[in-house]
């Protein structure tokens, strides 16, 4: 019987965890065994004597696993300890990993990257790029209000009234949708914007003002993101949005172009003209901010602003950010099985998107092209 083993996660404040007590019981429905390394669940509040009453072991090695299951990549070193044709699924991506990809290659591991799944209709319970973008934007706004020196909901007092505080969504996608919801439910009125078109109603929907900025021309690749835009589009973006920022009590920005750097869209004469004790959240940080003067990891104070760079917003939320990446692992390993065995169904366009080495080699081309190998 085939072996899954769930290390701890090694990434410094990584507290999720990539399968919980229920996933392991869809596995062992799947006919496979589960190991789980000591303590792997624990910051995600998950007990070893819970995966055990689930039915997996507690212990285990990379070593030994036919399959391992990581929210994040293990280091090169350990990688170097996995079994040849071991199967590895973890948040893999290209670009900043090319030392990983390279120790999976000389490994002989079989690797995906979770993040790589196309997100097409039948892959939708794969996503962990919206199910954790869902987290992130939520514990944005949780932040921010902790951050922010006032109330979000109006309140009427003996003391007088509170006016609720106004939060400004930039990008509406996934994370920016959530946000929305988020601030709402808190009672704050808020605004957002975004470059594609079909965004207006979506946001409207949820109880926000639409700030339209215009749409630039071919914004949305078929896929429906967003492409890069013009400068010229972005200088117009800016003058329309520098008065909503001025007026905003919370900016959570979010807008992200895939494969492409985050567009600086709030500048410092921008983040000038807030009030102080004005937050921002730019979730944009990891891929070089939508802000300028992010500082990814940190909380900078620029003009009395508060600038929030968190990296790993869905780790703050870990339980249930470990329990929809665990859902989304444990969806595409049904692709990954066959009676029992591990045996990933190769025809399948699931499979073959976000494969990124095998037997040997790197076979992703944006993976080959990180790693210095070309086309
Ligand atoms: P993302 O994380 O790549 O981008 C976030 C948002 O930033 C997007 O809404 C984008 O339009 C916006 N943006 C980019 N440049 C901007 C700018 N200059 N100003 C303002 N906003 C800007 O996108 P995310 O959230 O991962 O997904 C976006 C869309 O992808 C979804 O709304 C949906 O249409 C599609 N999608 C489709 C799925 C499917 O299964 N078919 C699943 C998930 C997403």
């Amino acid at each position: 019987m085939a072996l899954i083993f769930v290390p701890r996660e090694t990434e410094p404040g990584e507290s999720r965890v990539a399968a919980t007590p229920e996933t392991v019981k869809g596995y062992t429905k799947l006919g496979l065994q589960v190991a789980v390394e000591s303590g792997a669940g624990l910051a995600s509040g998950f007990r070893d004597a819970d995966y055990e009453a689930a039915g997996a072991r507690i212990g285990g090695s990379l070593g030994e696993a036919d399959l391992v299951l990581m929210v994040r990549t293990p280091q090169p070193g350990a990688i170097a300890g996995m079994k040849r044709g071991a199967v590895l699924a973890s948040g893999l991506v290209p670009n900043g990993q090319a030392e990983a990809i390279v120790a999976l290659r000389d490994a002989g591991v079989t690797s995906f990257g979770m993040e790589l799944i196309p997100r097409i209709t039948r892959a939708q319970k794969m996503d962990v790029l919206s199910s954790q973008a869902t987290c992130a934007g939520y514990q944005a706004v949780l932040l921010a209000a902790a951050s922010l020196p006032r109330f979000f909901p109006l309140l009427m007092t003996a003391a007088g009234t509170i006016k609720p505080a106004k939060v400004f969504i930039l990008g509406a996608g996934v994370a920016g949708l959530q946000a929305i919801s988020t601030a709402r439910r808190l009672g704050a009125v808020v605004e957002a914007n975004d470059v594609r078109p079909a965004v207006k109603e979506q946001v409207e929907s949820l109880g926000a003002k639409f700030v339209d900025t215009g749409t630039p021309p071919d914004a949305e690749t078929s896929g429906g993101y967003a492409k890069e835009a013009t400068t010229e589009y972005l200088d117009k973006q800016r003058q329309i949005l520098t008065e909503h920022v001025a007026e905003a009590d919370v900016v959570i920005t979010t807008a992200l172009i895939p494969g492409r750097p985050a567009p600086r869209i709030v500048t410092d004469a921008m983040v000038q003209g807030m009030r102080p004790g004005s937050v921002i959240v730019d979730l944009a940080a990891p891929n070089g901010g939508n802000v300028e003067g992010t500082v990814p990891g940190e909380v900078v104070d620029r003009h009395g602003v508060k600038i929030l760079g968190e990296t790993n917003l869905p780790a703050l939320c870990a339980a249930d950010a470990s329990r929809m990446w665990a859902r989304n692992v444990l969806g595409f390993a049904e692709l990954l099985v066959n009676e029992g065995a591990i045996a990933p169904h190769w025809d399948d366009e699931i499979v073959k998107a976000c494969c990124v080495t095998r037997d040997g080699e790197v076979v992703h081309e944006g993976a080959r092209t990180a790693v210095g190998g070309g086309n």
